[in-house]
């Protein structure tokens, strides 16, 4: 078996662990145009940290060649389960026995009806046979039209793969290589890649549902004018991201912003606090856990005007009136469910100085368990951050480190606080 070392390998980048970093995957790739994703797929699971054994299926080798992968991953392909080159012959048992996973990507629907019977005529489908169910995970990115995507016999044997192990990763809709537009295309690589890491992440909140406010808010002023503020919303996604991965059921209320969803998060875009407001006021309930990111606007223009608001020739600016906005924060802490205990509120507080006392006070006076501390002008549309954690027990400085990665810590603070049997960690 060959295990040189990967010179496509990255090594940890600004001192974080990389997402993938010890991961063994076999990326497995069956016949479909949508091979040619594989190879960025491939590209960016190694960036990720993980090591890549790619298997192709001779149909595969129709779309791109093994040398294009082998380029890509740093190792020689597999294709046949004739392969000399293991000293046993036997590549279907010593491949799935080294990885941690196996990714089919693309799997398409002569390859997955083939999974289905237990069938192991090319390498790829006997070594998916062949692997140690329960510790060798499957998951499958199926690529095919969007006819053969809806078929009957297709969504049969999607239920009947799942039932079997296998973790389906679901396919994207769009237009389609045929000509046709519907689902049935393979999800895009960095949408595999955080499916990846996401299946790998310990899941500390599984079964729990989660809600995050998160970006600016906007109060109109007139119908093209309004107030808003810095924020990018990158933390309030990050979280969202990081709830999901952990195996919650996340719902993100977002203002607005540019950022893509993260998968598996279901997200409702708001304009104004009051949107903001109505909107989580319908979700919340149910939720095990409300994480407010969002920098809702204090006030909003006390009478909007409805047509543009024009220069009237005198040089003075038009008189604007406001109205303070409600606490989003504050309100969802004073609900039944957080007083009982059976909703775990965290705030956040953007300051400009004394972040420990105004901290401290803020989490105080809104009444929430933990209140995540960080210097606004800092943290505005950076990828990076510092935080500081405080509860009731005082404050904990978490160390500058992309949002992702504070995201992830702080859902792991938050896992144990639920997971904690003392009522009092849940109390403001
Ligand atoms: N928050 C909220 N609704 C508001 C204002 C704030 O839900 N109308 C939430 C924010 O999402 C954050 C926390 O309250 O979790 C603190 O927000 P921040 O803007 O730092 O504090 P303010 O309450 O606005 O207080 P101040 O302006 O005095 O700092």
């Amino acid at each position: 078996m060959t295990n040189q070392a990967n010179p496509l390998e990255n090594s940890a980048a600004g001192g974080e662990a990389l997402d993938l970093a010890g991961r063994h995957l076999v990326l497995g790739l069956s016949g479909g145009i949508a091979c040619y994703k594989s190879a960025e797929l491939c590209r960016a699971l190694i960036k990720a940290g993980a090591t890549v054994q790619v298997v192709m299926t001779e149909a595969a080798e129709q779309f791109i060649t093994p040398v294009t992968m082998q380029a890509l991953s740093g190792r020689p392909v597999y294709t046949s389960q004739w392969d000399s080159r293991e000293a046993n012959n036997m590549a279907h048992i010593n491949l799935s026995r080294e990885a941690d996973a196996i990714l089919i990507a693309p799997m398409s629907a002569d390859f997955m009806a083939k999974l289905l019977h237990g069938r192991a005529d090319d390498l790829l489908s006997l070594m998916c046979l062949a692997r140690p169910i329960d510790k060798v995970s499957l998951l499958v990115a199926p690529a095919m039209n969007r006819e053969m995507y809806a078929h009957p016999a297709t969504q049969r044997n999607f239920v009947q793969l799942e039932a079997d192990g296998a973790r389906v990763l679901g396919v994207g809709n769009g237009f389609q290589a045929c000509g046709e537009t519907g689902d049935g295309r393979m999800l895009e690589p960095e949408q595999l890649l955080e499916d990846i890491i996401a299946f790998f992440a310990p899941k500390v909140l599984a079964g729990q549902r989660v809600l995050v406010t998160a970006g600016p808010t906007y109060e109109a002023i007139d119908p093209v004018r309004g107030i808003t503020n810095l924020s990018s919303g990158k933390m309030g996604f990050a979280i969202a991201r990081a709830a999901r991965e952990a195996g919650a059921e996340v719902t993100l209320v977002a203002g607005p912003v540019g950022l893509p969803t993260p998968r598996g998060v279901t997200r409702i875009d708001v304009r104004s606090a009051q949107n903001m407001l109505d909107t989580v006021m319908d979700r919340v309930q149910g939720a095990a856990v409300f994480i407010a990111t969002a920098a809702v606007a204090d006030w909003r223009p006390a009478t909007p005007s409805t047509q543009k608001i024009k220069k009237d020739g005198s040089g003075h600016a038009p008189q604007l009136g406001f109205t303070e906005n409600a606490d989003i924060l504050a309100t969802v802490a004073k609900s039944a469910a957080a007083r009982a205990g059976k909703l775990f509120c965290v705030g956040f507080a953007a300051e400009s100085h004394d972040l420990a006392e105004n901290a401290q006070a803020k989490r105080l006076r809104k009444n929430v368990p933990l209140l995540v501390g960080n210097i606004g002008p800092d943290t505005f549309g950076q990828d990076h951050n510092a935080l500081l954690l405080v509860d009731e027990q005082g404050s904990t400085e978490v160390a500058r480190a992309s949002k992702l990665s504070l995201a992830r810590r702080l859902v792991q603070e938050i896992a144990a606080r639920l997971a904690a049997p003392a009522a009092s960690t849940r109390k403001g």
